[in-house]
Parts: structure tokens; C-alpha cells; sequence
């Protein structure tokens, strides 16, 4: 994928004739680092609307000339960036998914990225012991401006990701179109809040984080506008009871990519409270990666696998569908649907409150 091989190079790949290793690293990795620095220092920003000189570019960016030209040849020859006669322009792929202005930004998650990539490096632990290896920064103290700093890039790229691809479990989902409560467990930046809510006009989204969490989504209901249509609850899911003050008052509930974060009996506890809130008749909402399924696409499997040693470094892990099911069979649920989803390449699962 970042690799761009010429026809002889890809033969010569399939031949086995090409070093692999070497490409999958140091390369992939490079190209990974160039790719996160362009993005930092706003480079696709600054082409998009008019192709640049390299001297007009690197006044734009703040950077030196010299120092700016090596990074460009690599995104260029990576197809991030084209040259001609010394102009700089975005390639459509640049152009689509790396600038501010399209709605297909990812950049906030390419931003992101290195944080997820330190997870990484306690695999040699996580292979040898299978525990969890550290913390994610959501039991971090947030008033450390590094762990400020953390929470912060990580909602935005989570609130891109949700903008860009996850549309599908909005138009997928079959809730009810005279719903008018939704929960939002662990939304933090509302961005599905947000796509319920432009889809279904009557829909009042509540989303309940810890507290940088709410932060965020407090910068998205302003961008979006629906402020009146979004409110934030402050509450640790695991320890507190947050369904105490709302039991039953809830037409759907979303539990978007927390599963994976929690060991089976914590996710078992809080799908009790979630259940909880939800009216008779109510539908909860799960979405994450699921384990046992045959994928089709190879990125897909790739992403449930990876998500999994993630997942499982940070004291969680990724579950079968049938554990699922009988999490929610024991809380009071029923009518237990999968359907897999091609953007994310996660799952969706739905059930009824009895
Ligand atoms: C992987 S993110 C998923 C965010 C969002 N649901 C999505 O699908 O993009 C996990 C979310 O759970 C929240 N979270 C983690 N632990 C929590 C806790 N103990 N109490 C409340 N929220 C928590 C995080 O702040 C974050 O918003």
C-alpha cells in the first residue's frame, strides 16, 4: 500500500525475489514517520488549494528548503505528492484523505498514529506473558499536559475516523424512527451522536465519558451546532452507576469500540447498567472488532488481529460473538443480530431489551 511497486518489482515480489522483510521494515515504518510529520506540519494543507514551488512551500510550512525537499521526494515517490518543473501539488490520494478541507480528513488519526505504534512496542512482552503491558491514558492523570496532550490528539482521531467511515452503523442499524433518546456509552467525541442525530431529526443524544472525554465532545457539538441536541454526562462506566438516575429512559444505546477495552466480566457488569437505561422494547448498539468471524478481506482479518494485541497490552482484548450474545442474553436482552460492516471492518450487534 504506501509501497508503490513498479510491474517488474511486483513479478519480482511474487517471485519471491524481492527482500520482503526489509520492505515491511525499515521502509514501512519510514514511510509511516513521513507521512505523520507531513501531516504535523501541515503540508497537504498548504497544497491544497494551489500547487507550490519548494521555497514558497517551505515559507509556508515554517521549515528549511533542504530539510523539506528530503521529506518531499519520499512523498512523492511514496504517490502522496507530484512534481513537476519544481512545483509541489496533492495526488488524490493527499487531496481526499489528508486535508482539512474534504470530509474524508483522516489526518487527526494519522496524527494520532504514534501512539497507538508505543503500544506496540511491549510486544515482545505481551508474546512471552500475554498480560496487559500498560494503561490507556483514560486512567492517566489529565492535568499532566502530556497526558492532556495524549487524550487530546487520540479524541480527535477517534472523531475523524467516526466522521470519515463509520456512517454505515448509522444507516444500517434498525432503530426505530420515532426514537427520541439515545445513549451514547463511552461516546466521548460525539461524532456518532452527531451522525444519529442529523439522521433521525427527533433524536436527543446523552454521552456519557470521564471527563476529557466530554471535553471533546463538547468541541464537536459546537462545530456541529448541535448543541441543543447533545448533552454530556460526566461518569466512570466501570465504577459508577451512571443508569441510577436513568433507568428505562432510553429508545437505543450505543456501546461503540468499548467491549475491546474491558475484561469479560467488567463489559458483562456495564451492559447490565446499560440495559438498565433502556426502555422496554429498547435497543442497545454494540460495535467492535469480533474474532471468530471468517473475513473475506484481508484487511479486515489483519485489522481484528492487530486489534487484539493491541487490545490485549492494554488489559483488554477482542471476544467472539458468541460471548457477546451471552453478555447480553444475561442482562436482559433478546432478538441478539450480527451484521458486518465494510468501512470500519468491525461488527455490528443489536438486541431488544425484553
Ligand atoms: C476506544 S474509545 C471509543 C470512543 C467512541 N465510542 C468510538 O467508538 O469512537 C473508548 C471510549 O471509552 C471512554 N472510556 C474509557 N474508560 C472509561 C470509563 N471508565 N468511564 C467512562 N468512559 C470511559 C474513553 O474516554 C473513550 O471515549
Amino acid at each position: 500500500m504506501p509501497l508503490r511497486l513498479t510491474l517488474l518489482e511486483s513479478l519480482l515480489q511474487r517471485l519471491n525475489l524481492l527482500p520482503t522483510p526489509l520492505l515491511d521494515t525499515p521502509l514501512a515504518p519510514g514511510i509511516a514517520k513521513a507521512l505523520i510529520t507531513a501531516c504535523e506540519i501541515g503540508i497537504f494543507d498548504a497544497l491544497s488549494k494551489h500547487p507550490l514551488p519548494l521555497n514558497v512551500l517551505a515559507g509556508r510550512v515554517n521549515c528549511d528548503p533542504c530539510g523539506l525537499q528530503l521529506l518531499l521526494h519520499v512523498l512523492v515517490e511514496t504517490g502522496y505528492l507530484r512534481q513537476k518543473n519544481g512545483v509541489y501539488r496533492n495526488t488524490n490520494l493527499a487531496q481526499r484523505w489528508l486535508t482539512s478541507g474534504s470530509r474524508f480528513n483522516v489526518a487527526p488519526y494519522v496524527i494520532h498514529s504514534p501512539d497507538i505504534v508505543a503500544i506496540w512496542d511491549h510486544l515482545p512482552e505481551i508474546v512471552q506473558s500475554n498480560k496487559a503491558a500498560m494503561r490507556m491514558p483514560y486512567e492517566e492523570d489529565a492535568s499532566v499536559p502530556q497526558t492532556q496532550a495524549q487524550l487530546e490528539r487520540h479524541y480527535a482521531g477517534l472523531a475523524a475516523l467516526a466522521t470519515v467511515l463509520g456512517s454505515e452503523p448509522i444507516m444500517r442499524a434498525p432503530i426505530p424512527t420515532n426514537a427520541t433518546a439515545l445513549l451514547d456509552v463511552g461516546g466521548s467525541h460525539a461524532a456518532y451522536s452527531v451522525l444519529f442525530c442529523r439522521k433521525y431529526p427527533k433524536l436527543h443524544a446523552t454521552i456519557v465519558d470521564i471527563q476529557p472525554g466530554i471535553e471533546a465532545g463538547q468541541r464537536t457539538a459546537k462545530q456541529s451546532g448541535l448543541q441543543d441536541r447533545l448533552s454530556f454526562v460526566y461518569s466512570d462506566i466501570v465504577r459508577d452507576d451512571f443508569a441510577a438516575p436513568m433507568e428505562n429512559q432510553f429508545d437505543v444505546a450505543l456501546y461503540f469500540h468499548i467491549a475491546h477495552l474491558l475484561q469479560p466480566a467488567i463489559n458483562q457488569a456495564v451492559l447490565a447498567k446499560v440495559a438498565r437505561t433502556l426502555k422496554p422494547g429498547g435497543m442497545l448498539i454494540y460495535v467492535d472488532q469480533v474474532t471468530n468471524r471468517r473475513y473475506r478481506m484481508r484487511l479486515a482479518a489483519l485489522m481484528v488481529h492487530f486489534m487484539a494485541l493491541t487490545m490485549t497490552t492494554v488489559g483488554g482484548t477482542c471476544y467472539p460473538f458468541t460471548a457477546v450474545r451471552q453478555w447480553l442474553e444475561n442482562v436482559g436482552m433478546e432478538q441478539v443480530q450480527q451484521y458486518s460492516l465494510f468501512t470500519p471492518l468491525a461488527t455490528m450487534i443489536t438486541a431488544v431489551k425484553r
